[in-house]
């Protein structure tokens, strides 16, 4: 694992990403893309695309969860806003053979507690399908309430958010 900002959880540590990890990012979410609102499946060269647009960026933060060491998903912080002091959270996955290990409740308490204390945001939200029953009780489990609904192209879309106390 490369020295690049680190964050560190009970179970897991996410790690920023890299351009080296095109291949990582491409495949789990290729994998895992039904459970996304915007599920086509990307290349290598869109992938890429993606992450030279993502290091111009300074309001999005993507990282790869390790678990003992192992790269097992992703999780990113992004939209962040700093003069309204919230962000939407996201891009979630835990590869198939580590769910059901409290390994995602895990990344996203680590993630949202800094982004919290350490970023001083006040409000951190989601938006997911909502047929993604796991990640509503996922995200229920972690603190966020149900706060709207829409329809984005036919798919209905749940809102979600966390505020600090
Ligand atoms: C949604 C997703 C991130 C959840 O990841 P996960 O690591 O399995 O989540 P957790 O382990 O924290 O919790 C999942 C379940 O395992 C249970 N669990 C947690 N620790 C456990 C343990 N030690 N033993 C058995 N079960 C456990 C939780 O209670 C939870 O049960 P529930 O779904 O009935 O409420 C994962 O299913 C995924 O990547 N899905 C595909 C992509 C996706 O949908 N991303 C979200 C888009 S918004």
């Amino acid at each position: 694992m490369s020295l690049r900002s680190k964050i560190i959880g009970k179970k897991i540590i996410l790690r920023e990403i890299t351009s080296k990890d095109a291949l990582t990012l491409l495949n789990l979410r290729n994998k895992y893309r039904k459970h996304f609102f915007d599920s086509k499946k990307i290349s290598l060269e869109e992938q890429k695309k993606w992450l030279d647009n993502y290091f111009k960026k300074t309001n999005d933060k993507m990282f790869i969860i390790y678990h003992k060491n192992i790269p097992i998903g992703t999780i990113a912080l992004y939209d962040i806003t700093k003069d309204k002091r919230k962000a939407q959270i996201g891009r979630l996955i835990i590869d198939k053979p580590y769910q059901k290990k409290g390994l995602a409740k895990n990344a996203v308490l680590t993630l949202t507690s800094h982004a919290l204390k350490k970023l001083k945001l006040k409000k951190i939200y989601l938006w997911t399908l909502g047929e993604n029953l796991p990640a509503i009780n996922l995200y229920g489990r972690c603190g966020f309430v149900k706060s709207g609904s829409k329809l984005l192209k036919t798919k209905k879309m749940i809102k979600m958010e966390l505020e600090k106390k």
